[in-house]
């Protein structure tokens, strides 16, 4: 019984000390916060795997769409051209030259849809990622919206840069237009 006392008293010191540890680091300014440094390897094991983890738990209460319309296709890809490409790139498209400076750097998305399942792509372009620089762009768009960014996302690593040149093209108008008819029913329901 004595041993278990010792133990706990061990073990509340042990959390005492680390707390202080803790708040020396946060109130000293010894936590390096620059974006011009990388993360440790513990620190990019951390926060990687905790927001990994964070979009298999949260798209599981996310029903996706059994299927994507070549129109919702190329709609997203014109929301691609205009939200993600500049930190993301895209096929031939290199990412803009201030991302360098980005820590965590944003990765390129050409195989997103082969590492993550339709709800994870969702759930993570709604709702952003925290401490990275990610948007959680329902903050703007529609949900509907943010499908057609993930039916582009899933197109994507089958598209060659000339594809994705010649499908940009396609006036964004005309693409609205036609996303917004194979919409109609999802937007009614809703
Ligand atoms: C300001 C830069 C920026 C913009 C704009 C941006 N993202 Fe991101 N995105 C990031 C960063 C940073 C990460 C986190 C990378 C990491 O996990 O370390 C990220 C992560 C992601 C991921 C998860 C990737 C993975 O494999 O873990 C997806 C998917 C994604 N973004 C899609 C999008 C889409 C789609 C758009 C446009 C609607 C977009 N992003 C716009 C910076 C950006």
């Amino acid at each position: 019984m004595k041993g278990l006392w010792w133990f706990a008293g061990g073990a509340v010191s042990a959390g005492a000390v680390a707390l202080a540890g803790a708040l020396t680091v946060i109130v000293t300014g010894a936590f390096d916060a620059r974006a011009s440094t990388q993360h440790g390897p513990v620190t990019a094991w951390a926060t990687h795997t905790a927001m990994q983890n964070d979009m298999r738990r949260g798209a599981k209460a996310v029903q996706a769409p059994a299927a994507f319309t070549p129109a919702q296709t190329v709609h997203g890809l014109h929301l691609y051209m205009r939200d993600c490409v500049s930190c993301h790139g895209g096929p031939g498209v290199p990412r803009d030259a201030w991302v360098q400076g980005m820590t965590p750097t944003p990765p390129f998305l050409v195989d997103a849809s082969r590492r993550w399942t339709r709800a994870q792509l969702f759930w993570v372009v709604k709702n952003g990622m925290k401490m990275t620089g990610m948007p959680a762009w329902g903050a703007t768009e529609s949900d509907a919206d943010v499908w057609d960014v993930v039916a582009f996302l899933e197109a994507m690593p089958l598209m060659k840069p000339a594809d994705f040149e010649r499908l940009e093209k396609i006036r964004p108008a005309a693409a609205a237009q036609a996303a917004a008819q194979a919409d109609a029913p999802n937007r009614q329901a809703r």
